[in-house]
């Protein structure tokens, strides 16, 4: 912190302490005890007694400053002070005390985190134990996009299915984490029009899904799976069964379609594209802690899960 922002905040707090002091003080009225004398105005027919304080409420007022002086004196908060708590040289910080914390359970955990990395995921998917801690990991780190239960949400893929964007073997899985996905599907409009968008998205819903189109549609299907044939086979496959090197998803089950899949909003995805992002968890999980996260997701969608790890 610069020298003009520590003077700024400790003049404004020690500032703000003395002219707190100042106003209770100066208020305090010397009589002790209540009388029925008013202070003279009346509101609306509201009068107000001239009584002084409540004791309590004095003493609270002065505990209070006298806690926030220790506070500052102990810990640091005044600009560039860092405080003169024992035990801390460079002042306490939470900073320091989170990495205090951490290290803490590396030093605990990381020789059980040690083992299962040393593991085939496979097999540390049918550890209870392991289980048990990737499922920590999981509620902490991944479920406020995948959801508690991993069934994920508008946006975010179900891990427990068997519809993978990207693959779903445990290698695949751990690279998926490890290194994050970035799905790219490109915005169509501008190259097979507004009618096209119609078309192809009728197409995906009668000739991909075998569902109907709602009455109001005017789209042709036939013409739509041309422009897919044209546009779309590239990356999602002549059968519209996805090619799991690019992430570009199964179009033939409507029911893992992440953004939606009812007619309007196949078009709207197509019309203007998508960009699912998977956030890389190499430098913030490390490797022995995504390993465990990895055979954690694996299990989800393995038929033959232990009985202990169902209870999350
Ligand atoms: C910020 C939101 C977010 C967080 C947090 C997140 N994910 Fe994801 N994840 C996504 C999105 C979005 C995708 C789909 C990427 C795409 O469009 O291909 C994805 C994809 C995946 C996939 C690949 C799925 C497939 O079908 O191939 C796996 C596996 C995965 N996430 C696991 C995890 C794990 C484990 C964590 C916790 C460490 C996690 N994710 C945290 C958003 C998130
Ligand atoms: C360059 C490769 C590429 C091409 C070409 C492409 N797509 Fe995609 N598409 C993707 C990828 C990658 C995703 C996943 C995007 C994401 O996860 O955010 C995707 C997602 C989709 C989705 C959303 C699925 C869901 O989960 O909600 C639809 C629908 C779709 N594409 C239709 C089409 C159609 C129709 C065409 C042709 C007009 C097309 N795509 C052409 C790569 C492609």
């Amino acid at each position: 912190m610069s020298t003009f922002w520590s003077t700024y905040i400790s003049v404004l707090t020690l500032g703000s302490l003395i002219g707190l002091t100042w106003l209770l003080l100066s208020t305090r009225k010397g009589q002790s005890d209540t009388t029925d004398q008013t202070m003279g105005h009346s509101f609306d027919g509201i009068e107000e007694y001239d009584n002084p304080l409540p004791k309590w409420w004095f003493w609270l007022f002065v505990g209070t400053l006298v806690f926030a002086v220790g506070y500052l004196i102990l810990y640091p908060g005044l600009g560039n002070w860092k405080g003169v708590l024992p035990g801390y040289e460079d002042g306490w910080t939470g900073v320091n005390e989170w990495q205090k914390e951490m290290d803490k359970a590396d030093a605990t955990f990381g020789p059980l985190f040690a083992k299962y990395a040393a593991m085939p995921l496979e097999e540390v998917a049918k550890d209870p134990q392991a289980l048990r801690m990737g499922g920590r990991l999981f509620a902490s780190n991944c479920s406020v996009c995948h959801g508690s239960d991993a069934k994920g949400a508008y946006g975010f893929p179900n891990l427990t299915d068997q519809h993978w964007r990207w693959g779903g073997d445990a290698q695949t899985i751990k690279q998926s984490i490890m290194d994050g996905r970035h799905g790219v599907m490109p915005a169509w409009s501008e190259v097979i029009g507004e009618q096209g968008v119609a078309d192809v998205s009728a197409y995906i819903v009668t000739g991909l899904n075998h569902r109907t189109l709602p009455d109001t549609a005017t789209a042709d299907a036939s013409k739509g799976q041309a422009i897919f044939a044209a546009n779309c086979v590239a990356c999602h496959g002549p059968e519209g069964k996805g090619t799991p090197l690019l992430g570009a998803p199964d179009l033939t089950v409507a029911q893992a379609f992440i953004y939606g899949s009812s007619f309007a909003q196949l078009q709207q995805t197509i019309r203007y594209g998508r960009q699912g992002q998977m956030p890389a968890q190499r430098d913030i999980q490390g490797n022995d802690k995504v390993h465990l996260l990895a055979a954690y997701v694996y299990s989800l969608s393995q038929p033959e899960v232990p009985e202990t790890t169902t209870a999350r």
